[in-house]
């Protein structure tokens, strides 16, 4: 356990002005999204499209980070580079999804558990030889009728503390998420008391487990109205439920929070992560790490087509220079009209 390399990983992972690109969406995954545009998934466009991101020109302004799938780690550019060390020439640290995907969790109905562990240790041990200097695991938190139970919360966290541990020791910083999803008709008050119940859980987990607070990154969802819940919070109101659930239950000592889009808009997502930002006095950078927020308008550009790839680069550059500039509360919604 190497842990300069883990402190230094961190820092530069929530270094000023920039933020994470999550790219490690599943096979499955990027069936759903590729099918938005007309395209089918193999192998192959799943390359050229990670490709078309990882090579925008000068986005490394902006992007500290981007995390992997599997199968990405083990694909190259249309130059023959394998792409975790043309990220880290570039300098964007190369990470990686490490779960498995989530299983239902069993006598508990409705909610899930992530799997993954067996032969973690392992596996790590590899992706840091391919060139990943951070991991992924991501829980997910369903919020309904009587949900998400106490064993829910604790199985989940107890898994994240297991993976976080695992990391350490491997020296690759691990990036905690655990999820609260945004489906459903719930209140914003309900979110928060979810997402403080969740975050609870999980830092008790990681202290019971001796996972070190100093080397780990939280990505968090940000307490939000449900998605058909007729009260949408506004984005002040996002912001200030946010942070206070974070500061209530993170500890300072931790190097930084990202968050993920969970399905906002990319404009709700920005101005979101900008209020939060703005705030004075918080105990650690805050930051995106975000997939369809930073992705969605460079897929719809893109198509599919090989033409389209310079169009594609300017929207995701644009979509990133903004984040970058939220991360620091510097982003302005008339900016937008810069767009591609
Ligand atoms: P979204 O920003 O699309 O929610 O994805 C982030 C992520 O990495 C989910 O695990």
């Amino acid at each position: 356990m190497n842990k300069q390399l883990l402190s230094e990983t961190a820092a530069a992972m929530v270094a000023k002005g920039k933020g994470i690109l999550a790219a490690d969406e599943s096979a499955g995954t990027c069936e759903t999204r590729f099918k938005s545009i007309g395209v089918e998934s193999t192998e192959e466009n799943r390359r050229a499209y990670r490709g078309l991101l990882f090579t925008t020109p000068k986005v490394e302004q902006f992007v500290s980070g981007v995390i992997l799938f599997d199968e990405t780690i083990r694909q190259k550019t249309a130059s023959g580079v394998p792409f975790a060390d043309y990220l880290a020439q570039k300098g964007i640290i190369p990470g990686i999804k490490v779960d498995k995907g989530t299983q239902a969790l069993p006598l508990c109905a409705g909610e899930k558990v992530t799997e993954g562990l067996d032969g973690l240790a392992k596996r790590l041990e590899e992706y840091f030889k391919l060139g990943a200097r951070f991991a992924k695991w991501r829980a997910v938190i369903t919020i309904g009728e009587g949900i998400p139970s106490h064993t829910c919360l604790y199985a989940n966290a107890h898994a994240l503390a297991r993976y976080a541990a695992a990391c350490q020791v491997a020296s690759i910083v691990p990036i905690i998420e655990p999820e609260v999803l945004l489906d459903g008709a719930h209140s914003v008050e309900r979110c928060e008391e979810v997402t403080e119940a969740t975050l609870r859980a999980t830092y008790a987990a990681l202290a019971a487990h001796n996972v070190s607070f100093e080397h780990t990154i939280l990505k968090a969802s940000m307490v939000v109205s449900g998605k058909a819940n007729p009260r949408q919070a506004g984005v002040d109101e996002v912001a200030e439920r946010t942070v206070r659930v974070l500061k209530r239950t993170v500890p300072a000592a931790q190097p930084g929070v990202v968050f993920l889009s969970g399905g906002q808009s990319d404009e709700a997502a920005t101005a979101h992560l900008n209020a939060m930002a703005s705030m004075k006095g918080l105990p650690w950078p805050l930051t995106f790490s975000y997939s369809r927020a930073l992705q969605n308008p460079a897929l719809k550009a893109w198509k599919g087509q090989a033409g389209n790839v310079g169009a594609a680069q300017r929207a995701f550059y644009h979509r990133a220079h903004m984040n970058g500039l939220a991360c620091q509360g510097k982003w302005k919604p008339e900016l937008e009209k810069q767009a591609a």
